[in-house]
């Protein structure tokens, strides 16, 4: 009996220490954000914070600065974008764009070294199409980018393919009719953890207007298609947008109303803003780049890498703590007649 007894009490013991693996490590530390008594407060832990610190330092790059010379089409034959530009200001953007994409590959990632003129190589195609979605993004998108605004940097920090992207997911194989029909779910999820959420909300909501809405507005379910299926996508969507962010729900919420638009933070409107962005992203420039990319590029289903909250934000509140580097950019803050 006793050894039973022991038995059982070891086995508790290793239960508690596994059930713990999926605790975070203390302190944790809690900043109010609504006003006393709505429990709207953030949690965070400093450790990870201090941790973050380093990712979301500016690189040291020379500015690109317009100067007295001529302007760039007058100097080089073949530019659909930046003509306008002074030439050496396009010789800083050139050197600035090596440094945040292509560090270890140099001039060549993009050029063909016997002719930069030359439209050869896929990822030159690429990245002309890029400096206009950056432009696009700091003109027309301030309802979310706001003065701070975006680089090559914000997203690709020094690499060819940015750290966070997703594709198309249409899960694994299962048999067909109502038992396989598992409504997205019970399968590792691409953005929700190891949730049994929809495991792709990203393409019903971040490269389609499907609506953001679960909460019915009337007493009675009248016209009002909410159910439990739509909560879940949604969930799905919000916890990639909260770990996408390093934030709560209640950044954006206060949870006794999570519709509410009056009892929301500020922050809730700039997301709103954010999901049509990212919309109008992946509908405008990353979906139809995909057949521009080579099919190494692809996903399992054929498609493009898209762009999601994280490809930007990468845990931060906001991408790089919202430092900016536009002032030492101009040509990337707005579009260029040529363009
Ligand atoms: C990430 C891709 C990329 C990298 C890396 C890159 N470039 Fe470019 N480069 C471009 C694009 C795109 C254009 C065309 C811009 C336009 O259409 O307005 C261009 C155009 C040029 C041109 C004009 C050629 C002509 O006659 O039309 C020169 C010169 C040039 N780049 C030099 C450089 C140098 C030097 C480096 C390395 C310090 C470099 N580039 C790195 C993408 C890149
Ligand atoms: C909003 C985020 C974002 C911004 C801003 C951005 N990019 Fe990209 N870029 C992407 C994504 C997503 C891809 C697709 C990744 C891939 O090619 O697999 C990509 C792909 C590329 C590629 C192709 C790389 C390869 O090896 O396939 C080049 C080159 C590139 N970007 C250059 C640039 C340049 C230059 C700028 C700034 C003028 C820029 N990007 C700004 C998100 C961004
Ligand atoms: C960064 C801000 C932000 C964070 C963090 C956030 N949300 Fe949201 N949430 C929004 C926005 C914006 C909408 C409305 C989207 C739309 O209309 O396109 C929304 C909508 C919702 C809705 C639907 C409300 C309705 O009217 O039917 C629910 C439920 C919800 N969020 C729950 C959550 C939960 C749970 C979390 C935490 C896991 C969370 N949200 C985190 C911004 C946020
Ligand atoms: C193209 C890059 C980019 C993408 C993609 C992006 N953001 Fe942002 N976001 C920014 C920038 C830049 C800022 C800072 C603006 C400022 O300084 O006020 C910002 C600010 C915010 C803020 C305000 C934070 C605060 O404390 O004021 C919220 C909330 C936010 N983003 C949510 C989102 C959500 C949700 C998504 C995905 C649907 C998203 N963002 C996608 C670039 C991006």
């Amino acid at each position: 009996m006793n050894i039973m007894l022991k038995r059982l009490a070891g086995l508790a013991c290793l239960g508690a220490f596994f059930l713990l693996q999926g605790c975070e490590r203390p302190p944790i530390e809690t900043v109010q954000r609504g006003y006393r008594g709505v429990a709207m407060g953030e949690v965070y832990n400093p450790r990870r914070v201090a941790d973050q610190a380093a990712n979301n330092a500016i690189p040291d790059v020379a500015p690109a600065l317009p100067g007295p010379g001529p302007k760039a089409s007058t100097v080089y034959k073949n530019l659909k974008v930046l003509g306008d530009t002074d030439s050496a200001e396009f010789v800083g953007i050139m050197a600035a764009m090596t440094a945040w994409v292509a560090p270890s590959q140099g001039c060549t990632y993009c050029h063909d070294a016997a002719n930069f003129a030359s439209d050869g190589l896929y990822t030159k195609v690429v990245a002309r199409r890029m400096l206009q979605m950056t432009q696009h993004l700091n003109q027309d998108w301030k309802s979310h980018v706001a003065g701070t605004g975006v680089t090559c940097y914000t997203c690709h920090r020094g690499q060819p393919v940015p750290a966070n992207i997703w594709f198309g997911n249409d899960g694994e194989k299962h048999a067909d009719g109502v038992l396989g029909d598992h409504a997205g779910k019970n399968e590792p999820s691409q953005i929700a953890g190891l949730s049994s959420l929809p495991f792709d909300p990203l393409s019903t909501f971040l490269d389609a207007p499907n609506e953001i809405r679960v909460v019915g507005q009337t007493a009675l379910p009248t016209g009002n298609r909410k159910s439990i299926k739509q909560t879940e996508w949604t969930y799905a969507l919000m916890i990639h947008m909260s770990e996408s962010l390093g934030v709560n729900c209640t950044y954006c919420h206060n949870s006794r109303s999570f519709t509410d638009w009056d009892q929301s933070t500020p922050q809730r409107a700039t997301a709103w803003y954010g999901i049509r962005m990212v919309r109008d992203l992946n509908g405008a420039y990353l979906d139809p780049l995909a057949t521009t990319l080579p099919p190494n590029r692809h996903g399992p289903m054929g498609d493009g890498p898209k762009v999601d909250c994280a490809t930007c934000h990468q845990g931060a509140y906001k991408p790089l703590y919202g430092k900016s580097m536009l002032s030492d950019f101009p040509a990337l803050a707005a579009k260029t007649s040529t363009n």
